[in-house]
């Protein structure tokens, strides 16, 4: 054997190393999880994972491969995410609920944390028709945007795995909710009306308010919802006075509920 030769030997037997320590770690995420869900305790602990990230971040200090190295743990990280989300939910997650209930927050950091695929419906109507939601509404009017959200309500059926965050009126036709539920489980994020308020109050690009932008109007435009929110929905959640990481893990819980009955 010359020395080229046993380089690639000694190559091989690295990369053997990583796919072993990869398989063990891998192994004791799932025991992380199994252990958490056997002692109640919070799925998501973003300040673990920053400790995790601290300590590596020293280990690595002064290493001339520090760049290379990190950026393999960034998809390892990745991954790991992926594999308890895979584990927790094999369906969509798809967030319904009136404009300003905290869904693009939401949908948003549920996604990040569990490398989940995010679909904005919104954004993505935006993009397709290259127009914003308050013109799409002024040029070709509400059911036109209707018929668009309900179109990429069919589409996203095929999809597995992703947190998809609707428009605050895509639960409001019974047509949407079924394919919803096709593939999904459907959470209503909930606040009241002065919440919503505050949270939409500086925004104008909600047509739907059409300037009226008052806590009359939001609660009343939220009763008349209420009844088809509340029907569309798998779990419930009330979002006043609570923290993103509250609410997540408010839902992680409740769809662990649902996947236990
Ligand atoms: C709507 C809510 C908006 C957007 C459109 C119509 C509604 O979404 O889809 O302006 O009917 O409530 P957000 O709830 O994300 O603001």
């Amino acid at each position: 054997m010359n020395d080229l030769e046993m380089y690639r030997e000694q190559l091989a037997i690295c990369d053997d190393k990583i796919i072993d320590a990869l398989m063990e770690r891998n192994a004791v995420i799932e025991k992380i999880m199994a252990y958490k869900e056997t002692y109640g305790m919070p799925v998501l602990q973003p300040a673990q994972e920053e400790k995790q990230e601290k300590r590596r971040k020293e280990k690595l200090a002064g290493n001339k491969y520090q760049e290379e190295i990190q950026d393999v743990f960034k998809r390892i990280m990745r991954n790991s995410k992926r594999i308890q989300a895979r584990k927790l939910f094999h369906y969509n997650i798809v967030l319904i609920g009136f404009m300003g209930a905290g869904k693009s927050t939401i949908s948003d950091y549920l996604s990040t944390m569990f490398a989940m695929r995010l679909i904005e419906m919104d954004q993505v109507i935006e993009e397709r028709e290259e127009m914003s939601i308050s013109d799409i509404f002024a040029t070709y009017g509400e059911e036109y945007f209707r018929s668009l959200e309900t179109k990429l309500l069919k589409e996203l059926q095929n999809t597995n795995n992703c947190v998809i965050s609707c428009g605050g009126g895509a639960a409001l036709k019974e047509e949407n909710v079924k394919e919803m539920k096709k593939n999904g489980r459907v959470v209503l994020l909930t606040a009241s009306p002065q919440t919503v308020y505050e949270r939409v109050k500086d925004c104008d690009d909600r047509p739907i308010l059409d300037g009226r932008n008052n806590v009359e109007v939001i609660a009343e435009m939220m009763e008349k919802r209420r009844e088809k929110y509340e029907a569309a929905a798998d779990v419930v959640i009330q979002t006043d006075h609570k923290t993103v990481l509250q609410i997540c893990e408010e839902l992680i819980t409740k769809l662990m509920e649902l996947n236990g009955k």
